[in-house]
């Protein structure tokens, strides 16, 4: 097996007496997109920046390598292998849009002629050319983030670092967005993801681990965190009064609102589970108007891991 990209035993990170980072445990395989949750103030950024080199880990972590390297031993030849787009935008408004570019190029050595090919490309590729000789501070904040993740490019780095790179954008920003990403693991880059939107985890995440109160809370695919919780169910809806009374004695588990004559059973949504519960309403040659599964999704996760409560046994529809 090759080494992971990114890999922290028992990562720390403390500001004076204030533990925001207590032994968190990561590897993130390369290609790969790895997903960072956690409510505001988690300490998702200071994850990325101590994994980036910007800042430094307790001495009382664990071993932590980036792109192979040593992080305290060797923190030069990480910085060649990554790339970070911070939470806040790097872009200089004063200057255009290439210039921003050119500046990047001159940080990472390429030669004059490098530089501009580089940019040029780079320009094409977030659909940025036509905007490239105007100021940056005339950017929408979709641009500015195009040209923020454009920007991290330059260098080619294999792991790139995203602070919550589509805060704030509209729904066909964010899109575009997941496209670029999706694009640059195509490529074989490793991406290391912080979002504030479970969808976007659930969306592009290979893994996803959820940071809360300084240690991970739990972590795996979507598909593994959403089994963790309760709240799969299956919802009938009736509106004749007879039919819903005749289900609600006809079957098993379930939960009666009389005003709205909806019933609801917990369920996996398994085919065979919806099955069961449809023969016998027809068994009983009952009929209703509408059914509805939930299956849990992130947002339940999400709520269930970072509430600082237990895991709420009643669904969250249930619980409105
Ligand atoms: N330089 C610093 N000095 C002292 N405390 C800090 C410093 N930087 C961050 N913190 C604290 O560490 C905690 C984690 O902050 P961090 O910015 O990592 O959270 P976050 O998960 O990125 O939040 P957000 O979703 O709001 O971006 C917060 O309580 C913050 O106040
Ligand atoms: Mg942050």
């Amino acid at each position: 097996m090759t080494d992971p990209a990114i890999a922290a035993n028992g990562l720390r990170k403390s500001y004076g007496d204030k533990t925001v980072l207590d032994g968190v445990d990561l590897a993130v395989p390369e290609g790969t997109i790895f997903s960072l949750l956690g409510p505001n103030g988690a300490g998702k950024t200071t994850a990325v920046k101590v994994l980036s080199t910007l800042i430094s880990p307790d001495p009382a972590s664990g071993r932590i390598r980036v792109g192979g390297h040593d992080l305290t031993t060797a923190p030069q030849a990480v910085r060649a292998a990554i790339g970070v787009t911070g939470q806040f935008s790097a872009v200089d408004g004063l200057i255009t849009g290439e210039e921003n570019m050119l500046l990047m190029a001159d940080l990472h050595h390429l030669s004059r002629l490098e530089g501009r090919q580089v940019t040029a490309e780079l320009l094409e590729r977030f659909d940025l050319t036509e905007a490239a000789k105007k100021p940056a501070s005339t950017y929408s904040g979709g641009m500015k983030r195009r040209l923020d993740i454009a920007m991290t490019l330059v260098g080619n780095p294999r792991i790139i670092f995203l602070d919550e790179p589509t805060t704030g954008l509209d729904p066909r920003s964010r899109h575009t967005m997941w496209q670029i990403i999706r694009e640059l693991v195509s490529d074989g880059v490793t991406v290391f993801l912080t979002t504030q939107y479970l969808e976007e985890a659930d969306e592009l995440a290979d893994r996803i681990a959820v940071l809360n109160d300084g240690k991970i809370a739990a972590q795996g695919t979507a598909e593994e965190l959403k089994r963790l919780i309760p709240g799969g169910h299956v919802r009938l809806r009736f509106t004749d009064p007879a039919a819903y009374q005749s289900a609600a004695s006809a079957l098993r588990e379930v939960t009666c609102d009389d005003e709205s004559l909806t019933l609801q059973l917990p369920s996996d949504g398994s085919q065979r589970e919806l099955r069961s519960i449809l023969d016998r309403l027809d068994s009983n040659g009952i009929e209703a108007d509408e059914l509805t599964v939930h299956t849990p999704d992130l947002d339940d996760v999400f709520f269930a891991l970072t509430g600082g409560t237990a895991i709420p046994t009643q669904p969250k529809e249930a619980a409105r």
